[in-house]
Parts: structure tokens; C-alpha cells; sequence
């Protein structure tokens, strides 16, 4: 309660600097109490100090009286100020630990939040690029100017009245779009699965951060590709799983020593169709090796198939879970690289014994997806319209890879070379051994390219040297520009 036997003048000179602020912020009201409000909170406003009457701040500040006593309802209401009936309006009294900010604040000693141990590890690991598709040459960027926006504003505007039809929340994603996804993996990818078992992510990345918190406990190995994807690095630290790094050749993981040298591990992580970065494709008696592996230990396997359908050269590869008939792998898949990197929307396929973890688990972490941006990719995956997109794609990246593979053959003399692949939207070009890779994309990157180092992809193995390059969202001009830009570096540095 305040104490009004020392009745304190009203402090006007307080305000004074209110009326050299910007006129045009507005409201005025709004402008007045967050002036007032920090008067308070940094102590200028002492408590229990009387404010001017109504009246007097109208006057003063040059507002209607309105204006003011709606500032000081809302003051009141917050608790910065109390009324009292006839006596005017007072700054709390509960507010006098002000006093005491205003001077820590003139000599801070202000504690940082404390953190825990995990997010201290994040920023020991190697930080994600990200770039716009702004940047000429940028890995994994899709052909947007082909994308059929008319139809998918069809299919947005068709989801948004079928809302209103829409049974509620889904933890593991519209049912629509996972039977969708049904179809399009078994006949495209050899998936075994029903929708049951699919679970759509806000990106794949989401769902692999997931799968890490379900399958390890502190201190748990994981196996992963060296070179490999670096998204991962974060979810696996923040799970405690302990990364072994596996080398790869031209067969893909070499299950030869992971499986061997490392028996104890938890879980693998990989991208067996296509590594990720190099390209190369997991052979099928590693195949089978990784998958006994898994079964015998009661191990799980990530099989990270992020952009396999663009294969140039025949129809995709079967999946890993194809192979091992929903028992230790887990299929993650990926609308970002077919569609746009910003829907947001990738998917899991859980073995059938993960999905009521899974479930509940989803409850916790977020109570699913938005169903608007889920219902329009349903519709327009039913049209038809997505995989024709897909097919259109595939015929495009093919000749923008044999274009840059020309171009670059041409420009760079033999110094950058093209380290064979069967598909994809990102082409590894080799440098001579030793070249500081990281230097040249620096440098490339500051004048208006996306390149990636071959080096940052890798965590332990020894690094070779070279240049990831995109090539699927740039059409010939673009990779021209590109590439003049690039061959004066390369040449500064192979001089
Ligand atoms: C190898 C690999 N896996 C997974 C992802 C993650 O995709 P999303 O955007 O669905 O999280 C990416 C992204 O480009 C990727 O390169």
C-alpha cells in the first residue's frame, strides 16, 4: 500500500524527453506507456513518487486528457502504478527494487543465463551454411522459376476450404499425405510400408533430430559417413550419442571397418544411395552387411534418402528399408529438394515397433504439423502434379550437369575434376591435393556464389580437397556467370 503521509511532488522534468521522441511512432498512447514503463523500470520513476495529474501531463505533453488517463488505466493495470482515489496516481511502492537496478545498471554485474552442457557442445561443432538460392551455384537448390505455382496455389487454396472438413489434430501428419507418400514410396522407392507408420516432420532434418532423442542415451555411438552431412551433428550432440567417424570409397560406407572395429555402436547413420556429398551409392553386399549388423544387435539404421530421385542414368535405386522389411530401418525422406527448400516438409517411416513412441513423443515435442501447407501437397501429389514436376526435373538437372561437366571440362584445364555420379542436384569437382579449398569458397562466395568446401564435409578422415557445386537452379547463363566468377579464383590459387 502506498504511504501518503510524504506526499512527493509530481516529477514533470521526467518527462520532458518524451516530447523530443518521433512523433510519427504511433499510437501516442502506446508511445507514452513505454516511455513511462521504462522511466519506471530503470528507477528515473522512483517508487512511490507521485505522477502529474492528468491534467498536467495533457498540458505538458501536448495530448488530450483521454489520451493520458487511457496511459495510466494501463499502467494501473499492469501493476507500474496505483491510484488513489483523490490523491492522484503513484509509482508502486512494490517497485522500489528499482532503485537498486538503476545501480547495477550503472556498474553491471549482471549473471549470463547459464546454459546446459549441450548447448555449450553446439557451438564447438561446425556451424550449417546458410545461403539463399540467390547465390549462383548453390548446392541442393531446385529449379524454381519451373515450378507449376499456378496449380499449387490451386492445391493451397483447395487445402484452406477443406480445413473446415479437417477431423483435428494429427501427431504423425494428415492422414491424406501420408497415404500419398504411401504410394509414390512403394512404387518409386521399394518402401514396404502403410501410413501407419509414416510420420511427416517439419523437414527431415526435424524428423532425424527426433529419431536421435528416441534411439540413443548418453554416451551411445553412432556411425556416420566421413564425409557426411553435417545437419546431423547438432541432433546427435544434443542426444549425447558419441559420432565414430566411417570412411567411405567408391562402394559407399565401409562396412568392412565400422562393423568390425565397432561393434558397440547404437545406431548408423547414412545416405546409401547417394552419399552425401560424394555421390557414391552403397553396394549391395554392404548393403546386406550393415542390415545383418543391425538385426543381430538390435541396432537401428537412419537411411537418410535425400535426393535419390533425381538419378539420371535409370529409375531410382530400391531403398535400404526395401530390403529389410520394416524391422531396423528407419526411411527419411525430404520435400525440400523436390519441391522448395521452405515448405518445411519431410517425413519419417518408422519400423512398426517405433510408431506408439513416436507418437507420443510427438505430442510432446510439437502436437504435429500446421495441416494447411500438409493438405495442399496431398492435393497436389493426387493431381498427378507432383510427379510429373518430378519427372520434368530429372530431365532438366541432366542436361544442367552435362552443361556445367562441359563447362567446367573447357574453363579449368584439368584442375577441377568431376568426381563421377549417378544423379543428383550438386556436382564434386576435385582440386589438385592440398589446395586450401575453404580459401577459394571464401572468395568465391563473396562475390556472389554457393559453393561448399569438400573439406567442411569432412568430421576426422583426411580431407580431400575440391568444390561442391549446384547446378539444378541455374540454367546455362547462370552457370556461365557462375563459373566466370570462379575460374580467376581457381586460377589465383593454383598458380
Ligand atoms: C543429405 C541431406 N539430408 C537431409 C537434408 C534435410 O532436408 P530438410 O530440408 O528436409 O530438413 C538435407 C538438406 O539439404 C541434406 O542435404
Amino acid at each position: 500500500m502506498i504511504k501518503t503521509s510524504h506526499k512527493q511532488q509530481p516529477q514533470t522534468e521526467c518527462f520532458t524527453p518524451f516530447l523530443q521522441q518521433d512523433k510519427t511512432q504511433s499510437p501516442r498512447y502506446r508511445a507514452l506507456f513505454n516511455y513511462i514503463q521504462q522511466q519506471i523500470l530503470c528507477g528515473n520513476l522512483a517508487a512511490e513518487s507521485r505522477l502529474p495529474s492528468s491534467r498536467e501531463l495533457a498540458e505538458l505533453l501536448k495530448l488530450s486528457r483521454n489520451t493520458i488517463k487511457q496511459v495510466y488505466e494501463m499502467l494501473q493495470a499492469e501493476g507500474y502504478i496505483e491510484t488513489r482515489q483523490g490523491d492522484g496516481s503513484y509509482i508502486s511502492a512494490q517497485l522500489s527494487l528499482n532503485r537498486k537496478t538503476k545501480q547495477k545498471n550503472l556498474n553491471p554485474d549482471l549473471k549470463p543465463i547459464r546454459v546446459s552442457d549441450k548447448s555449450e557442445l553446439l557451438q564447438q561443432i561446425r556451424p550449417l551454411y546458410h545461403q539463399s538460392n540467390q547465390h549462383l551455384l548453390l548446392p541442393a537448390s531446385p529449379a524454381l522459376e519451373q515450378f507449376p505455382w499456378p496449380e499449387w496455389q490451386r492445391s493451397v487454396s483447395h487445402a484452406g476450404k477443406q480445413m473446415k472438413f479437417s477431423s483435428g489434430r494429427h501427431l504423425m501428419g494428415e492422414p491424406q499425405l501420408r497415404q500419398e507418400i504411401v504410394s509414390y514410396l512403394n512404387t518409386t522407392r521399394g518402401v514396404h510400408c502403410d501410413m501407419e507408420q509414416v510420420m511427416i516432420c517439419s523437414g527431415s532434418q526435424q524428423g532425424m533430430q527426433l529419431a536421435f532423442s528416441m534411439l540413443i542415451n548418453p554416451g551411445d555411438k553412432v556411425l556416420v559417413e566421413d564425409p557426411g552431412f553435417p545437419g546431423i551433428d547438432g541432433a546427435i550432440s544434443t542426444a549425447g550419442g558419441v559420432k565414430v567417424s566411417v570412411p567411405i570409397d567408391r562402394q559407399g560406407f565401409r562396412t568392412d571397418i565400422a562393423l568390425t572395429e565397432t561393434q558397440d555402436a547404437r545406431l548408423a547413420f547414412i545416405t546409401p544411395s547417394r552419399n552425401f556429398p560424394m555421390g557414391y551409392t552403397l553396394s549391395l553386399e554392404r548393403r546386406l552387411q550393415l542390415l545383418q549388423w543391425a538385426r543381430q544387435r538390435g541396432c537401428c539404421i537412419i537411411e537418410d534418402d535425400y535426393d535419390s530421385e533425381f538419378r539420371f542414368d535409370g529409375p531410382p535405386l530400391t531403398s535400404l528399408q526395401g530390403l529389410d522389411g520394416e524391422h531396423s530401418v528407419i526411411y527419411s525422406g525430404t520435400f525440400s529438394r523436390i519441391l522448395h527448400p521452405a515448405i518445411r516438409l519431410g517425413y519419417l517411416v518408422l519400423p512398426p515397433a517405433l510408431v506408439p513412441s513416436f507418437n507420443q513423443m510427438r505430442g510432446f515435442l510439437d502436437g504435429g504439423l500446421s495441416s494447411l501447407p500438409q493438405l495442399a501437397l496431398a492435393d497436389f501429389m493426387s493431381r498427378g502434379l507432383f510427379a510429373s514436376h518430378l519427372r520434368r526435373m530429372r530431365k532438366l538437372y541432366k542436361a544442367r550437369r552435362q552443361y556445367l561437366l562441359q563447362q567446367v571440362a573447357k574453363r579449368f584445364n584439368g584442375s577441377l575434376v568431376w568426381e563421377p555420379c549417378d544423379g543428383g542436384m550438386h556436382g564434386v569437382f576435385l582440386l589438385p591435393p592440398d589446395t586450401d579449398d575453404k580459401a577459394i569458397v571464401e572468395q568465391a562466395n563473396a562475390v556472389g556464389l554457393g559453393l561448399r568446401p569438400l573439406s567442411y564435409y569432412y568430421d576426422e578422415q583426411p580431407a580431400l580437397s575440391g568444390l561442391v557445386i549446384g547446378f539444378s537452379g541455374y540454367n546455362e547463363e547462370q552457370i556461365d556467370t557462375g563459373l566466370n566468377r570462379l575460374q580467376p579464383i581457381v586460377d589465383r590459387h593454383l598458380q
